[in-house]
């Protein structure tokens, strides 16, 4: 029993000290792919936003537009784009397709995984920024 619980400690204490990682790799990957278009505090208001032909989301709102529920499978989904067919008019680059073509392997991980690690720690960063 004691066993248990120290082992499920030092687990949920791993995963906790790895979400705060995965979080700060995700704001530094914002503040360079990302507050362009939608500003740093991830409002809507960055400095590229008016040029674009359609407004630019305040991120920081995608739990309270989802009913009060950060919707994860949808963040994932829009930021990697891969599987969308590009329409006019949309201005949101597609982000999968452009972090696996600069993932640099070092340990034989594939571009796929280096790119899904990027997105994942972007929506990580987006989650903890909902107001
Ligand atoms: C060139 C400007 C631009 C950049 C750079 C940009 N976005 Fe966007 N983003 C948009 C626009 C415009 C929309 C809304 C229209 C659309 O869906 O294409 C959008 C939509 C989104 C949405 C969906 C929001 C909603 O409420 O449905 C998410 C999530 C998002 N962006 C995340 C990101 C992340 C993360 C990055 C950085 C990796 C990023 N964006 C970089 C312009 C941009």
């Amino acid at each position: 029993m004691k066993m248990t619980v120290l082992v499920t400690a030092i687990f949920a204490n791993l995963l906790g000290v790895q979400s705060v990682a995965a979080e700060s790799t995700g704001q530094s990957e914002y503040m360079i792919a990302c507050a362009g278009c939608h500003g740093e505090s991830g409002k809507g208001d960055g400095r590229l936003a008016e040029l674009l032909k359609i407004g630019t989301p305040d991120l920081t709102g995608l739990a309270t537009r989802n009913e009060g529920r950060f919707p994860f499978e949808y963040t994932v989904f829009m930021i990697d784009r891969r599987n969308v067919i590009p329409v006019h008019g949309n201005d949101m680059p597609v982000w999968g397709d452009r972090f696996q073509a600069s993932a640099t392997s070092e340990r034989g991980e594939t571009a796929e995984m280096v790119a899904r690690g990027r997105i994942l720690s972007l929506v990580y960063y987006l989650q903890s920024i909902q107001q």
